[in-house]
């Protein structure tokens, strides 16, 4: 089973926080879903197996587009792909585009799951990271989602902003509790160069995150809802029973999936590739029907890695027998320097599985990469 990833590069504004590639013009939009339409054409070979167990629409804003635009890719999608109503079709939706009249129409494609970027429920928040909705949309908008029958709905939150309280930040997994959601995402505010935020703490326009803090906020975050009945199933996810995300796992194990739109990624098993992060680029060049892809053929080494980074963030872990398949130097490597994790109580081992332990789980990146193969 594969999934295919579409990328809509557009947002109503910009978030100071992120570094994801969108333009805030929509002028090329219409364009875009052309070019979008086209690069399935041209790829619809890409895949080994057209079958799919998950269509994602990240972006960027992708419930900015309309029953036209979701038509024409649904059309494209279905002339070479096949999917069920048991894949799962995810849409990245912001709060302030969340209503009645575009639910449905989303409802109408197939799309069964939502992942709304709700951040923070309250105002302070919103307005610091620029946000285009206020709280009252935040909290609205799972409502009337709910409301039109979407039961699987994820909600995105940010811990470790400067203007998040531990008192609002627990606040806001008690509203997100309530709210009745299967699954959420959590993120830790990260200050990424080329944005906003980076240039406002440059230049001492704002404060800076606190690890400590958020590291605080962390803790709250896991304790809160495992007690609640959810998985902590990758470092930033967490699901109810049957609620684990299908594309988001697909990634994180391995499987194939096919990333359409400007700066998307794919990955065959082979290689990775990704497409130019720029609209105008990207549709002249799929108008000429030329790919505007650079791509990069996996060593052993490199999928080493990337299982390493990929499958220690999750409750899974990683498996020396599957490490063993690259090479037995990878296996070696692998077991001489797991020892201190083990030791130090950051990985434990649980049936055959090596798994980051609770305290791990805040030195994940470290960890990892003081188990890299460096050749
Ligand atoms: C790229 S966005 C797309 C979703 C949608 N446009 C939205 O913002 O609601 C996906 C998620 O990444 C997270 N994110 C983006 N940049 C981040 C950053 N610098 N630090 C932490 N989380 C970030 C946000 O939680 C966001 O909802
Ligand atoms: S966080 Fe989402 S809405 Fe905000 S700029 Fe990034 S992609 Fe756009």
């Amino acid at each position: 089973m594969s999934g295919i990833y579409i990328h809509i590069p557009f947002c109503k504004q910009a978030c100071h926080y992120c570094n994801f590639h969108f333009s805030t013009s929509l002028r090329l939009k219409d364009e875009m879903i052309n070019a979008i339409c086209k690069e399935i054409t041209l790829r619809k070979n890409y895949l080994a197996n057209n079958i799919l167990n998950s269509i994602y629409f990240g972006g960027g804003t992708p419930s900015l587009m309309n029953a036209d635009d979701l038509s024409k890719i649904f059309e494209t999608i279905n002339k070479y792909f096949q999917w069920s109503p048991e894949s799962e079709i995810t849409l990245e939706a912001n709060p302030d585009d969340v209503d009645n009249k575009k639910l449905k129409i989303f409802k109408t494609y197939g799309i069964n799951r939502l992942s709304i970027g709700i951040q923070s429920f309250f105002d302070a928040d919103l307005k610091w990271m620029n946000r285009a909705h206020n709280s009252k949309e935040a909290l609205d908008s799972i409502k009337v989602a709910q409301g039109e029958g979407f039961s699987n709905i994820s909600i995105d939150l940010i811990y470790g902003s400067p203007t998040t309280s531990d008192d609002m930040w627990k606040k806001n997994i008690e509203l997100a509790l309530e709210s009745d959601v299967p699954h959420i995402s959590s993120y830790c505010l990260t200050v990424e160069e080329k944005t906003a935020l980076f240039h406002q703490i440059q230049h001492k326009k704002t404060t800076a995150p606190d690890l400590e803090r958020a590291n605080i906020q962390f803790d709250a975050l896991i304790k809160s809802l495992t007690s609640a009945g959810f998985d902590h199933y990758e470092i930033s996810n967490f699901a109810k029973k049957h609620h684990i995300a299908i594309h988001n796992t697909n990634y994180w194990k391995g499987q194939s999936y096919l990333g359409i739109g400007p700066s998307a990624h794919s990955y065959n098993g082979q290689s990775r590739s990704w497409n130019v992060a720029n609209n105008k680029k990207y549709i002249d060049s799929i108008n000429k029907e030329i790919l505007p892809i650079e791509t990069e053929f996996l060593t052993p080494s490199i999928r080493y890695n990337e299982y390493i980074m990929t499958g220690l963030r999750t409750m899974w872990g990683v498996n020396s027998d599957e490490i063993s398949v690259l090479g037995d130097m990878y296996r070696v490597h692998f077991l001489s320097n797991i020892v201190k994790e083990i030791d130090s109580g950051l990985v434990h081992i649980c049936d055959d599985q090596y798994v980051l332990t609770e305290r791990g789980k805040y030195f994940a990146d470290r960890i990892a990469m003081n188990l890299f193969f460096v050749n």
